[in-house]
Formats: C-alpha cells, sequence, structure tokens
C-alpha cells in the first residue's frame, strides 16, 4: 500500500501536525499497553516538531511519565557536542518536559568507540523493552525519521555496510557524504521495519530529488535507503513541506 504523503505549505505546519501525530501516538500506546516507546529522529528538520511538543499547551496533555524516548540515530560526538542530536533533542525538547529521569536514552557515545556504543544501546533498548537482543525485536510505537538529500534515513547511507545488516539492531557506521563527518551510530532496517508506525519529516527544496525518487521513483535501498523503510505491520506516513514536495507528480 502507498505510504500516505502530507504537503504542507511550511516547516511550521509541518512540525505543528506532527506534534499532533506523536501526541496522539502516545496517548494510544498509553492506553493500550501503558507506556509509549518512540524513537526520535536527529538533525534539523524535526527540532520544530520537539519545540511543539514542549510547549506548555501542548506538553501538559501528554503522559510523558509513561513515555520513553529513543533515538533512531547519534552522532559519535560528547553529548554537549553542537552535532549531537540529543544536544538538539534536550535543548529544544527535554530542557521544557517532565520526562522521568531514566525514559529518555541517549546513545551513549562517551564509550570509547562507536561500536562499543552501538553494541551498548543495543542493550540498553533490550533492557528497556524486557526482550533479549538474539530474540524478537524491539516494536517502536512511533519511530520519526528524516530524509537526507542523499536518500539516507537515521545514518543508514547510500552503499553502507549498514543497509545489509539484518542480525543486529543498532550498528555503528562510518560518516555519510554529507556533514557532519563523525561516525554514527543507527538502528538498522529490522528494528525501523518492526515500528508501528513511521512517520517521515521532510522539508527543503534541497530534499525535493531524494524524496521523489524514493516516492515516485524506482529506488533502491543501497542508492535511496530511506526506500527501504517498509514496516512488516506498521504505518508509514511522509510529512513533507511544498519545498520538499517540489518534485512529486501526485500530491497527497
Ligand atoms: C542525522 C539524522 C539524519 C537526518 C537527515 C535529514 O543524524 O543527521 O538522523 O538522518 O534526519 O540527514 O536532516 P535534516 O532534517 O537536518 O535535513
Amino acid at each position: 500500500m502507498a505510504p500516505a504523503v502530507t504537503i504542507f505549505k511550511n516547516s511550521d505546519d509541518l512540525g505543528k501536525h506532527a506534534a499532533d501525530l506523536v501526541a496522539r501516538a502516545v496517548r494510544g500506546a498509553v492506553r493500550v499497553r501503558g507506556r509509549a516507546m518512540l524513537a526520535l529522529a536527529g538533525g534539523s528538520t524535526p527540532e520544530k516538531t520537539y519545540m511543539v511538543l514542549a510547549q506548555p499547551g501542548r506538553s501538559s496533555r501528554i503522559d510523558w511519565a509513561h513515555t520513553n524516548l529513543f533515538f533512531g540515530d547519534e552522532r559519535f560526538v560528547r553529548p554537549d557536542d553542537p552535532a549531537s542530536n540529543f544536544a538538539m533533542v534536550r535543548r529544544a525538547l527535554l530542557a521544557a518536559i517532565p520526562v522521568p529521569a531514566g525514559h529518555a536514552f541517549p546513545v551513549p557515545t562517551q564509550l570509547p568507540t562507536a561500536a562499543t556504543a552501538a553494541a551498548e544501546y543495543a542493550a540498553t533498548i533490550a533492557r528497556a523493552f524486557g526482550i533479549a537482543d538474539d530474540r524478537d525485536l524491539p516494536r517502536f510505537d512511533l519511530i520519526l525519521l528524516g530524509l537526507g538529500d542523499d536518500g539516507h534515513t537515521a545514518s543508514l547511507f547510500p552503499g553502507a555496510p549498514s543497509l545489509r545488516v539484518t542480525d543486529r539492531w543498532v550498528v555503528a557506521s562510518p560518516p555519510g557524504t554529507l556533514p557532519p563527518p563523525v561516525e554514527r551510530i543507527t538502528l538498522t532496517f529490522p528494528v525501523l521495519n518492526a515500528a508501528r508506525e513511521i512517520l517521515f519529516l521532510v522539508s527543503g527544496r534541497n530534499k525535493a530529488e531524494a524524496l521523489h525518487d524514493v516516492l515516485e521513483g524506482q529506488p533502491n535501498c543501497e542508492a535511496r535507503p530511506a526506500a527501504g523503510v517498509r514496516p512488516a505491520d506498521g504505518t508509514l506516513a511522509w510529512l513533507v513541506d511544498e519545498a520538499a514536495a517540489s518534485r512529486l507528480t501526485r500530491s497527497g
């Protein structure tokens, strides 16, 4: 089934709607399972969504006490580095909301290597989900993803060995071609595709070609990794602004 694509006039409108969908996912997960397990996207696009979620009028309506926040990927930098996805989320969201201690799970980039950080993060996820990391897959209630202008998502870059990993939940990845040129830690496709709900947030004309390729071309996952996001038993939706959608032939 073709994923739902919603086109917004600008990134502000996209961010507000994305925040509504995050709140809806949390409500549903807490109601059914008593908790919400979310994986957040990095980069710049989702920051507006996080800032909207942090607004008092919205934040007060979200059950943060039963929400657990993970990261779909991270740059292998210190948590206080400006390039850190955790630093961005802490600034935009965590500093303003009552997520209980132990409910936000940054990637442990203080460890000596990206590979050890990836392995430890997989163990962190396993503990939080209460499963063994050599059996079932962790099923996130919602994963937010972005799209790079080369078609990457999370830190799954074109041609990278991480695209072909099926036996690990989290891997280290060499820097992609896009800044920042640092090693990455990323969830792998098996974990992404086990999610109950995936939302891509895509903004900017520089994404138009990659978005067209993924949604309307004949993309292969090696060249446009975002094309490999196909949740096995979950929903997939794209929230894009008009600039990013400028190469799409179908709208809505
Ligand atoms: C990262 C992200 C990455 C991001 C895309 C889009 O760590 O950079 O996880 O996958 O989502 O590169 O980034 P922008 O939203 O900044 O365009």
